[in-house]
């Protein structure tokens, strides 16, 4: 079973953790602050990331950590970003996608994407094919998507990728968690057709609560507290992100979760996706109009 404790340290080491101020973003950092890595907060409110690097700071003294602005719901943001990152870092070990919304009011970004799908998904997209560089020189580098038990009931629908025709909170949510998993998939098959040694692998943490159910009503709360003892803490929640990250024996194209019940919580393992997060031909899809959207083709 996968322990941090037992992980050495990995001196030397760079990563890079979106949404690292709060939730599993803020305890995936301090994991790998505890490795000695040195990790790259990339936050979108700067005064939250400096709060969030000082907590860990007195908990983890030695912790190599800097922050980085970036939104990404923004390719403009994320673009002004990556070339900031590459200009400064001449490698790229853990590229943690770990930034996320879930379920908010409906808005469109600046880019004309459904806002989800801007976060959780085509920012990170962006950001990944941007830092690829990086990610291709670095020997055994590793990228890892998060997702969520919500890809199960998600479908890639490229009818309605960003809301045009109807905008379900869920619906939308699901979809981009999918799409996260998918995009991993694919980009582990590409990275082995090019006989890369760098891998892509997801995540996800089970259930545990933090701000990304803000937006969730008050009569929904009130009907699943009673679930709340089935969930984890944010550190707990944390750990699949860090198996994902820095387990020994974990392969390219893999997915890590809690392996307790219904995957909810429990000790972080390597869990099956639902069969059609597995579609090739859906995977590859999604990339091309993935590609042509954000119109970052390297
Ligand atoms: N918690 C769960 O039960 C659960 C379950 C399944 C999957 N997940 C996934 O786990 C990941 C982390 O979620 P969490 O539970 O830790 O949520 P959280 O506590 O709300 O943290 C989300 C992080 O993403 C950042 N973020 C949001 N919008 C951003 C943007 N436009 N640009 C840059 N950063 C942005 C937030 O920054 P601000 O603080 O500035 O808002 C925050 O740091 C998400 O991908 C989520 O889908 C969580």
């Amino acid at each position: 079973m996968f322990k941090l404790s037992a992980i050495p340290s990995k001196d030397g080491k760079i990563a890079l953790v979106t949404g690292a101020n709060n939730g599993l973003g803020y305890q995936t950092t301090l994991g790998l602050a505890k490795k000695d890595i040195l990790v790259i907060m990339a936050c979108r409110n700067l005064e939250k990331a400096n709060i969030a690097k000082n907590r860990i700071l007195k908990e983890v003294p030695k912790a190599k950590l800097v922050i980085m602005q970036v939104d990404l719901r923004s390719l403009a943001s994320v673009k002004t970003f990556a070339a900031a990152f590459i200009k400064e870092y001449k490698q790229l070990d853990y590229l943690i996608e770990n930034a996320g919304i879930m379920i908010p009011p409906f808005q469109q970004t600046e880019d004309g994407f459904e806002s989800q799908m801007a976060v959780n998904y085509f920012g990170h997209f962006a950001l990944t094919q941007l830092l690829l560089p990086l990610l291709n020189t670095t020997p055994n580098a590793r990228v890892v998507t998060l997702s969520s038990k919500a890809h199960e009931n998600g479908r890639i629908n490229f009818k309605n990728l960003n809301a045009e025709k109807s905008y379900k909170p869920m619906v939308a949510y699901s979809q981009s968690k999918l799409a996260c998993l998918m995009f991993a998939f694919e980009l582990q098959r590409r990275f082995e057709a090019n006989k890369l040694t760098t891998i892509a692998v997801s995540a996800h943490p089970g259930v545990s609560p933090t701000n990304l159910f803000k937006h969730l009503p008050i009569w929904l709360r009130v009907l699943t507290f009673p679930f709340i003892p089935l969930t984890h803490k944010p550190k707990n929640a944390a750990l699949p992100i860090l198996y994902a990250a820095l387990g020994t024996d974990i392969n390219g194209g893999e997915y890590c979760g809690p392996t307790g019940f219904k995957g909810l919580s429990g000790a972080p393992g390597k869990v099956t996706a639902q069969l059609h997060a597995y579609d090739e031909e859906v995977s590859a899809k999604l990339w091309e109009v993935s590609e042509e959207l954000t119109k970052v083709i390297l």
